[in-house]
């Protein structure tokens, strides 16, 4: 089912967004515009705000922004449907019941239903802990050091030895059997039904809003398998949820700590580290790398220490800098995980391990170092290479001249040495780019857009935050003189409503809902400030502007004419531009 345009701008109008995003994040007045700590990254003043006016949110520490929408899709974690939805519902706005819709509902009643036998079956397991038949398994945690207030906390439980108890137990509660089945907590066969879990303490697993979506579950003491988890269902993706993430995005510290396993989170939080996470016992995916990237940019590895956990943390760190998420390894001998190491040294010193965590490409070449034998000159020849080979990875020269800083520093290798082999090295496989191009690449990679695009940019907040300039600037530039694409659809939008009269910034963004990138992109573009600019500064701003974005349309133009009048009348529209004076006024 596709919503048309008029009614997702209808939902998104009927739904004022300081109304909404207050009841996640607690906001402040200040002047026109609401302030708080931002939900999307952590900090610990608020950069976070919400424009009535604009009826949009916008973060000056993130970039985080879009509209009412967009926050409860990044938020919730929602697809635009479900965010769609969520607000017509509340606003009470009837959205049609096509025939596709009432499957898509079908769809999410049934989620929503396993989520409502998982909160059933995790209040069960809890009582089940809690009573007679639980002593065994709360002295099995208590055993592991786990407090009260820990089990409560995490809503550890136990399912007793009976095969079939949490069956009959929901059965009673009334839920069919077909949607027993999908919630992956029973077996259901020809001779009977059966749990899953039978005589192990259960760690139900949340997701980022605190939804059971499945549960591990332990044996008490030795047997296999050690954890059993549900399987994956509707609402249970392991390679996108991670454990302990619904208490570890609002710990507001820089970073995450990334465990292997359920215990080694529990134990953490207990310590007082309540930014710590783990996969679901499976590996670390990408799904997970962009997952934690919402809410962080610095991830500390606590993986065991072991061969599996070395191996493990090698694979996860590409896949934490592909997500834009930059790496440390902690490490833990000589104990094996942070559950026995807290239980062993304490939280102090964890948090002195944390501070001391390497960073990853040290790591890594930690690893390689290990495989060979520095005795022998071949080997270490051999170690030099694959070490120099290494660095080339840093096409930023700086960057690049740091690692061999710090890697020479680490194995005892002349630095000028280490140097002139990693530069024979690019040389080679023709990897260096020369300086002058290096250092553009600096620029692009922080992304600082070029002139023109910059121009257009300006202008474009230029027209939505003093309508007064329209009336000047459309003399001058249609919406085609916007050569980025993204700017010239949006110019469009802007240029309607104001020859409309009613310019609506998060109605436009609407339309950049699909893709990410676009809608923060755009978002940025209308909650940027132009008040710091001086009276004449604007003036002269504001001409130079127009022109540079004017001049290079007409290059651009003029780039691809063939036609003899066309080139004659871009020619003269260009010397009219030099002569042509724009005033704000
Ligand atoms: P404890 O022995 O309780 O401290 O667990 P641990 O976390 O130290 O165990 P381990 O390092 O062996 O496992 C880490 C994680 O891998 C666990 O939290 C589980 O998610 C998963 N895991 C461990 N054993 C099994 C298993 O037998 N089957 C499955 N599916 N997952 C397992
Ligand atoms: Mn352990």
């Amino acid at each position: 089912m596709y919503y048309p345009d008029e009614l997702v701008e209808e939902v998104r109008s009927r739904s004022d967004i300081v109304d909404v995003i207050g009841s996640y994040v607690k906001l402040q007045k200040k002047g026109s515009t609401y302030f708080g700590l931002c939900p999307f990254h952590n900090e610990k003043t608020p950069s976070f705000s919400v424009t009535p006016a604009k009826q949009m949110y916008y973060c000056f520490g993130c970039g985080a922004g879009g509209n009412v929408i967009t926050f409860l899709m990044e938020y919730e974690n929602y697809t635009f449907r479900e965010a769609l939805e969520t607000l017509a519902e509340r606003a009470g706005v009837e959205l049609p019941k096509g025939e596709e819709n009432a499957e898509a509902r079908r769809q999410a009643d049934l989620r929503a239903r396993i989520l409502e036998v998982n909160r059933e079956a995790g209040r069960y397991f809890y009582y089940q802990l809690k009573g007679p038949g639980g002593k065994r398994a709360f002295e099995y945690l208590a055993g592991r050091g786990l407090s009260e207030e820990t089990i409560k906390r995490f809503g550890l439980g136990y399912s007793n030895m009976y095969s079939d108890d949490l069956y009959r137990y929901l059965k009673k509660k009334g839920y069919p059997d077909e949607l027993l089945k999908e919630s992956g907590l029973v077996k259901i066969e020809e001779r009977g039904a059966h749990d899953r879990f039978w005589n192990r303490v259960m760690f139900p697993i949340m997701d980022v809003n605190g939804k059971i979506i499945g549960f591990g579950g332990r044996v008490m003491g030795e047997g296999e398998p050690k954890y059993l988890n549900s399987p994956e269902t509707r609402v249970f993706d392991k390679s996108r949820n991670l454990y302990g993430l619904n208490y570890a995005r609002t710990a507001r510290k820089p970073y995450l700590l990334l465990c292997e396993g359920y215990m080694d989170v529990i134990s953490m939080h207990q310590a007082g580290f309540t930014n710590a996470v783990a996969s679901l016992g499976t590996a670390f995916t990408p799904g997970h790398g962009n997952l934690l990237h919402r809410y962080t940019e610095q991830v500390v590895l606590t993986y065991d220490s072991d061969n599996a956990g070395v191996k493990a943390a090698l694979r996860a760190i590409p896949i934490l800098k592909e997500a834009g998420i930059s790496a440390k390894v902690l490490s833990l001998k000589p104990y094996k995980d942070p559950d026995e190491f807290i239980k062993a040294l304490g939280a102090e010193a964890f948090e002195e391990r944390i501070r001391g965590a390497k960073n990853s490409f040290l790591f890594e070449t930690d690893v390689l170092y290990s495989q060979y034998d520095m005795n022998d000159p071949e080997q270490k020849t051999g170690f030099h290479n694959a070490l120099a080979n290494r660095l080339l990875q840093f096409t930023e020269r700086l960057e690049r001249e740091n690692y061999m800083e710090a890697a020479a520093r680490q194995y005892q290798i002349d630095y000028d040495s280490l140097k002139s082999l990693v530069n024979a090295m690019g040389g080679r496989a023709g990897t260096l780019r020369p300086p002058v191009k290096e250092r553009r690449s600096l620029e692009e990679k922080k992304g600082k857009p070029d002139g023109v695009k910059q121009s257009q940019r300006l202008l474009l907040t230029w027209l939505i935050e003093d309508e007064r300039v329209y009336q000047t600037v459309k003399e001058i530039l249609s919406p085609e003189d916007f050569t980025e694409e993204l700017y010239r659809r949006t110019a469009k939008m802007v240029y309607e409503g104001l020859e409309t009269g009613n310019l609506s910034p998060a109605g436009i963004l609407n339309h950049f809902i699909n893709d990410e990138d676009e809608y923060k992109e755009v978002a940025a573009l209308f909650n940027t400030s132009l008040s710091e600019l001086t009276k004449e500064e604007r003036e002269k701003a504001f001409s130079e502007t127009v022109k540079r974005v004017k001049r290079h349309s007409l290059e651009e133009k003029l780039r691809n004419v063939t036609d003899i009048s066309l080139l004659q009348k871009l020619m003269k529209e260009q010397r009219a531009l030099n002569e042509l004076h724009i005033s704000l006024n």
